[in-house]
């Protein structure tokens, strides 16, 4: 039998107060095309009433551009006994509201007594199609304890829905037809069209009627209770933007029209057939950690509402469709933490995302040349045309009238080769050539063009380098030969080369189409071989250490226990500058590069690295990108007991909302981070010529993890136990 609470994400009592915005990140449910955060049904004040659909994307101020949030489909006001039902209103004799990781069913059970001293039980539970992801549907019960009388639903579509007070919707037009409605909304500066039809399902004998708000069409039911008696009402929306349909107002429509009414027993069998398929691919067992077995299982299922099936031409934002931080921009978190997710349990959706960056490779192409540069160099912050999106000034964090100067966008360059990496990783994870061939060459080969013509040839010394950018580590700014950045340049170039090779080899027509097209000849290979052997590569033999970049070593040292205890990132305590003048990293860099290229580094410098940098990462406060990092190659020198400690931290991250900004979505990047810390960490998942094993490190609480991959079109079971001691 399973244990629910192994699978269900529970609030004890609403959260109306400073708890709000973080509840409603925690209750995002979603499949992939869209996500809706969790706010109840009826509204409260400063909720963040919010539906994000992957792509659609508006202009705005300052950051170039955001996903819009859509017109809600959670609307549903209950009037009864003389007035509106309300959490802060009346009495709550019981509460619970859930979140089943295992379909996605948000659920909320209340046992109210109205201010007429009435008791009613109403139970509303909702859920986003993963069968049919253009479908949402929610149904209200209501059960009367000691009351007689009428019960009235409204349940509108709201076509104003706001970026916190910036519109981005037009109204189009819309209709009220017997027990539906629909609007037609387009955005304002990308003019991309949205059509939200709705229908609502009411007890026999009732019927429904509808109001034709200006942008707010709304259809209400009114129905007679009476004690011990039960009213279904539901309300089925379907949503089609201008990305996927040429009429969206049609399809809107014909998507309800096919439904049964009510729909919900008719949507929910295949939906939780979907759902069943998922987690049979990528369910994590742990054994004997409930808290970590409920906090992998979260967050997998971000992962899993978070990635397309369908669409090839996005990505997912960094704080996946659930919430407003970095505003829907996709960054390296991406690629570098949430692929291998998909790449070794959902390749198809891995696909989806690496075909994301080769349609938006005009974009990266646009970033190059605006840089003086060849190729495509892949955008720090990316949305749907590839093209820089990382906003220049923000305002600064201690003080709202000053701004700071965002240098990312202009030089934290690592991104292109994170991108290649992830292609290549992909590549030697599934076998699949076609893909290689057709897209994946494209980008690894364009941005290796990038690195020949962005490398600086220093006469001088006999050397390539790579000045002024940003490591991993963004405590540092404007840093010369980052480690990570010139190791993996060389990996690059390196891979590239290999890639050509085989391209002759096993697909020489496309291969010399492609050369062609990109205007690579013998001189291009001559140019990234130099390169590759001949970048600065920091090592000293002596201490075995890799310095982060250089003059690294010179800066003050600092060691981050001495700032104990706190609450605040070590950047935040010592300023923007005070932390770039320091030893001190905001997440792992060089253990990061030590962890994607493990054959460059032996043990024994991985070892000396380990104990180097740990102290002087903040782990607790910085980059949530640090800890599941941390973990991995703390299990890598045998530190298990640290690697656990990190790793929860990585498993709180959104759960328990370590660093206070979980208001503004899911961590994607951490929740990535989580599976890899599990199979390559604890698990110690490796690739060898007879295709994966494990070489477990498991902390000691844990007595059995169990978890699956694919690899070359096969699943692979992994069910690992402390070794049994030998008596
Ligand atoms: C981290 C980056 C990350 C970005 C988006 C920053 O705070 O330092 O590594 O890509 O957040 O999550």
């Amino acid at each position: 039998m399973t244990n629910t609470s192994l699978w269900t994400v529970i609030e004890e009592t609403p959260e109306l107060g400073n708890r709000q915005a973080h509840q409603e990140t925690i209750f995002t449910i979603g499949n992939g095309y869209l996500g809706t955060r969790g706010t109840y049904e009826e509204r409260y004040l400063n909720e963040m009433r919010t539906t994000m659909i992957h792509g659609v994307f508006d202009d705005v101020p300052v950051v170039f551009t955001e996903l819009a949030n859509s017109p809600d489909w959670t609307e549903m006001e209950v009037l009864v006994d003389g007035g509106f039902f309300r959490l802060n209103q009346g009495k709550l004799l019981a509460y619970e509201r859930s979140l089943d990781l295992r379909t996605g069913l948000h659920r909320r059970f209340v046992r109210w007594r109205s201010p007429r001293d009435h008791t009613l039980e109403l139970t509303f539970e909702r859920f986003a199609s993963l069968a049919d992801p253009h479908l949402v549907c929610l149904r209200l019960k209501v059960v009367s304890v000691d009351y007689q009388g009428p019960v009235e639903v409204r349940a509108g579509v709201d076509g104003n829905p706001d970026n916190a007070g910036v519109v981005h919707w037009e109204w189009v037009e819309q209709e009220i037809l017997s027990e539906s409605a629909w609007l037609h909304l387009q955005t304002r500066a990308t003019r991309l069209d949205l059509a939200v039809a709705v229908r609502l399902a009411v007890p026999e004998g009732c019927h429904v009627q509808g109001w034709d708000v200006h942008n707010h069409p709304t259809l209400v039911a009114e129905a007679q209770l009476e004690p011990g008696k039960e009213l279904v009402f539901e309300k089925v929306a379907s949503y089609f933007t201008g990305r996927e349909s040429s009429q969206t107002v049609v399809d809107a429509k014909a998507a309800l029209s096919r439904l049964l009414s009510p729909a919900w027993e008719t949507l929910w069998q295949p939906h939780e057939q979907a759902w069943k398929k998922e987690w049979d691919a990528c369910d994590i067992v742990i054994e004997g950690d409930d808290e970590a077995q409920l906090a992998i299982r979260f967050n997998i299922f971000q992962l899993l509402i978070a990635g397309s099936r369908q669409d090839d031409t996005v990505s997912i934002p960094a704080k996946t469709l659930s919430g407003y931080g970095y505003r829907g921009h996709s960054f390296w978190d991406t690629e570098s933490y949430m692929l291998p997710f998909f790449t070794y349990t959902r390749p198809a959706m891995a696909r989806n995302l690496l075909s994301y960056r080769w349609h938006t490779l005009p974009g990266a192409r646009r970033k190059a040349a605006s840089g003086g540069y060849q190729g495509a160099q892949f955008a720090w912050e990316s949305a749907a045309t590839g093209d820089e999106v990382t906003p220049t000034w923000l305002t600064h964090p201690k003080d709202r009238n000053a701004l700071v100067r965002i240098w990312t966008g202009d030089i934290e360059i690592h991104i292109s080769s994170d991108v290649a990496y992830a292609t290549w990783q992909y590549w030697q994870a599934t076998g699949d050539d076609a893909f290689l061939i057709e897209r994946g060459a494209e980008v690894i080969l364009e941005t290796a063009r990038f690195w020949a013509s962005r490398a600086e040839w220093k006469a001088d010394k006999g050397h390539y380098e790579l000045n002024d950018v940003i490591g991993p580590d963004e405590n540092h700014e404007h840093v010369d030969d980052s480690a990570y950045t010139n190791y993996l340049v060389r990996w690059h170039l390196r891979t590239a080369l290999a890639l050509v090779t085989w391209l002759r080899q096993h697909a020489p027509e496309a291969a010399q189409s492609l050369f062609t097209r990109l205007t690579i000849d013998d001189e291009t290979l001559e140019k990234w071989r130099e390169v590759s052997e001949r970048i600065v590569i920091p090592y000293d033999p002596n201490t075995r250490l890799v310095e982060q970049f250089r003059g690294y070593f010179q800066r003050k040292d600092i060691r981050i226990p001495d700032y104990e205890p706190r609450t605040n990132s070590i950047q935040y305590i010592l300023g923007i500058e005070g932390a770039n003048q320091v030893q001190a990293l905001k997440q792992p860099d060089v253990l990061m590069l030590m962890y994607l290229l493990p054959e460059a580094f032996d043990p024994a410098v991985v070892r000396a690295n380990y104990d180097y940098y740990t102290p002087r990462t903040d782990l607790a406060f910085g980059s949530s990108l640090g800890p599941s990092i941390q973990a991995i190659m703390g299990c890598r020198v045998g530190q298990v007991g640290e690697a656990y400690e990190n790793f929860m931290r990585a498993a709180r991250a959104d759960l328990v909302d370590v660093r206070g900004n979980v208001r503004d979505g899911i961590h994607g990047a951490s929740a990535g981070g989580l599976w890899q810390a599990v199979v390559f960490g604890f698990g110690g998942l490796a690739f060898g010529p007879q295709g994966p094993s494990t070489s477990p490190s498991l902390p000691p609480q844990w007595q059995r993890l169990a978890f699956k991959v694919q690899y070359h079109g096969r699943t692979f079971s992994f069910d690992l136990r402390h070794p049994t001691e030998a008596v």
